[in-house]
């Protein structure tokens, strides 16, 4: 459903998307996780047609997003980030408003807005006029126009942000049974969210793809391969002991004063040789401070937010 090959995007000298690649096939509930400043929003939006790339390629259903804009597009529902809401319009005017704008045709229309107003879980609100709705069903009326088209991808850019724990979970909710119908690729810098809604997740961080993977997989990368050590005494005996020690791969001396980074080999038992450790270090007279579990992704996962839990 989405191709992107090799994309990349410049502000001015500022790279924020670099040479990213990536598939989505139809079916599939994909979280885009980063955190705050990875460069989501900007994916997010050349995917949907709003932002031109600097180099690369994507295609949607098929479709060149530079090449066939127009046939892309009308596979896509796309929910930005803030949607531009008219608060003086009613919130079915609005919807019709939108569909008309997407091409649904006139005796479709009224059905069209109906539905999607229903899977948004907005009964009852339709006479309601925009700026008088609540910010969790303002983004239900975002949620709504991305998918009053009947659209096969839906792009969905942080749609639970600023929202009470509440509305959060409704969001959720409405996510879940939208997958029935869509394709959906729902960005977030939340980790439970992806693993809450989604069946597969792609982490981006400063501007490039660092993981991805099923939700399984995921949380197997943040689990721990290998320790930071801080020991008192002298570091290159240190390394020296630790890197003998079977199931180590690798150890190391870091520029921070007495730190050491050791990493295991696939599959070693991380608490057997983190005994080992203690136990040697403290027999060669060299005190251990400090033992700190640490994944490759480390830096990653500890400036995403971890959410509430559902
Ligand atoms: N229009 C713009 N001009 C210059 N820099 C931008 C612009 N939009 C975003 N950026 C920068 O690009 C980086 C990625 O931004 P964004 O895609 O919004 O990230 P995210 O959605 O993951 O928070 C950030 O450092 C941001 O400041
Ligand atoms: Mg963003």
């Amino acid at each position: 459903m989405i191709e992107v090959r090799r994309l990349s995007k410049s502000y001015g000298s500022f790279q924020a998307v670099k040479d990213i690649s990536f598939e989505v096939a139809a079916g599939e509930v994909v979280g885009f996780l980063g955190p705050n400043g990875a460069g989501k929003s900007t994916t997010l939006r050349i995917l949907a047609g709003f932002l031109g790339p600097t180099s690369g390629e994507v295609r949607v259903a098929g479709f060149s997003i530079t090449d066939q804009p127009l046939e892309a597009r009308e596979n896509i529902g796309y929910m930005p980030e803030t949607s531009p809401l008219y608060p003086e319009m009613r919130t079915d005017e609005y919807l019709r408003y939108r569909a008309e704008l997407k091409g649904v045709k006139g005796n479709k229309r009224r059905a069209a807005v109906e539905e999607a107003m229903r899977d948004a879980g907005l009964d009852g609100m339709e006479r309601v006029l925009i700026g008088q709705l609540s910010k969790g069903y303002r983004q239900r009326v975002g949620l709504a126009d991305a998918i009053v088209a009947s659209p096969k991808l839906l792009i969905l850019d942080e749609p639970t942000a600023g929202l009470d724990p509440n509305q959060i979970r409704e969001v959720r909710d409405l996510i879940a049974r939208l997958r029935e119908k869509h394709t959906v690729l729902v960005s977030t810098h939340i980790l439970s969210e992806v693993e809450a809604m989604c069946t597969r997740g792609i982490v981006i961080a400063r501007g490039e793809l660092v993981a991805e993977g099923t939700i399984d997989e995921l949380r197997a990368l943040r689990r721990a391969d290998g320790v930071r050590a801080r020991i008192r005494g002298d570091a290159d005996s240190a390394v020296s002991i630790i890197a003998a020690i079977p199931g180590v791969a690798s150890a190391e001396a870091t520029d921070e004063n007495g730190h050491v980074l050791v990493s295991f080999e696939d599959g070693a038992d991380s608490d057997e040789i983190a005994e080992k450790i203690t136990a040697l270090l403290v027999a060669a007279q060299i005190g251990v401070l400090e033992l700190v579990p640490r994944s490759s992704l480390e830096q990653v996962f500890a400036e995403l937010t971890r959410g509430e839990p559902s």
